[in-house]
């Protein structure tokens, strides 16, 4: 976080603001990639000219590249809308009131989010996927594309509310701390992701595969599905009264074969392998867990484990 650019706490301007400049480094990284493109057609003024090789040497030093997982609206919407469709008990936790400001953490592509301002309140969600972004807005929604991360809102809603998204954000209690910061005085933060242990099965084949293939599985692995103890913790020790936190087992049928599950959540696992192996891949992972999550008649489950929680600011 570059503090020179963080807006006073409070002002949701200011945090727009915020986002905007953010939105301009990213294009500042674009125009550096198009310089270094046009160096790359320049290799012999490059090797005449010291100055113009000190910095194409700086333009290509290695690049972290990030394994992110990318999202799809359409292929969520035909393989996982179950994960909004079971958020029921979440939002019933949050109960929503008419003309409540509330701040939606990895809202996706909007669907429980509308549903939230269906209740008359002031939603605004908050997502790193331009592509979920672009969905939610179509339904209305005010949306921040944004790390939850890198979210700088100050106090200003009555509640933060997350649905499936914090077990992708590793980062822990940098989220947490973003969280209360966005809370006014007394304000909930209530959520459910997944829980230790969750989709156990799927993670072991997904691990194993990976690390036959000679590669690191437990280091492609983007989740993070904490105890009671853990999150409790870190919501505690974030100035939280967790009044309510609880690991919920919930063996979840998936609307079809469990390929569309695979292509739907696991990019983080096939991104480590060349384009040609990743089908591949993915079959391994199928014949592998086949025994444990699909029965007779060929439906498959998932091995869900939800950690659900109400944490109050205590100030
Ligand atoms: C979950 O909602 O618990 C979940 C979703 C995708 C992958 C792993 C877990």
């Amino acid at each position: 976080m570059n503090r020179e650019l963080e807006p006073p706490a409070g002002s949701f301007e200011a945090a727009e603001l915020y986002q905007l400049r953010m939105a301009l480094k990213s294009t500042y990284a674009q125009r550096l990639q198009d310089l270094q493109d046009m160096l790359d057609f320049n290799a012999e003024a490059e090797a005449r000219n010291p100055r113009l090789r000190w910095a194409a040497a700086r333009l290509r030093r290695p690049r972290v590249e990030s394994q992110a997982q990318t999202w799809n609206s359409e292929g969520y919407d035909k393989n996982a809308r179950f994960v909004t469709d079971l958020g029921a008990p979440v939002l019933e936790l949050l109960a929503p009131k008419p003309g409540e400001h509330i701040l939606d953490v990895g809202c996706g592509d909007g669907v429980l989010t509308k549903k939230i301002a269906d209740f008359g309140c002031s939603v605004v969600g908050v997502d790193s996927s331009a592509d979920f972004v672009a969905s939610a807005r179509k339904l209305g929604l005010t949306v921040v594309e944004t790390s939850a991360s890198d979210m700088v809102f100050g106090p200003v809603f009555d509640a933060v509310f997350s649905n499936a998204a914090l077990h992708w954000m590793k980062d822990a209690d940098v989220v947490i701390g973003r969280a209360a910061r966005a809370l006014r005085p007394r304000g909930r933060f209530v959520a459910e992701m997944g829980g230790h242990g969750c989709v156990k099965t799927l993670l072991s084949a997904l691990i194993e595969e990976l690390d036959r293939r000679g590669h690191d599985g437990h280091a492609a692995n983007p989740w993070y599905f904490p105890t009671v103890e853990d999150y409790g913790g870190r919501l505690a020790a974030a100035g939280f009264d967790v009044r309510y936190i609880e690991l919920i087992p919930r063996p979840t049928p998936l609307p079809g074969d469990v390929m569309g599950w695979l292509t739907t959540f696991c990019g983080c696992f096939t991104a480590v392998l060349p384009e040609g192996d990743r089908a591949d891949y993915l079959e391994c992972v199928r014949d592998r867990i086949k025994p444990d999550l699909c029965d007779a008649t060929g439906k498959w489950t998932a091995d869900y484990v939800r950690l659900r929680f109400a944490a109050y600011l205590r100030h």
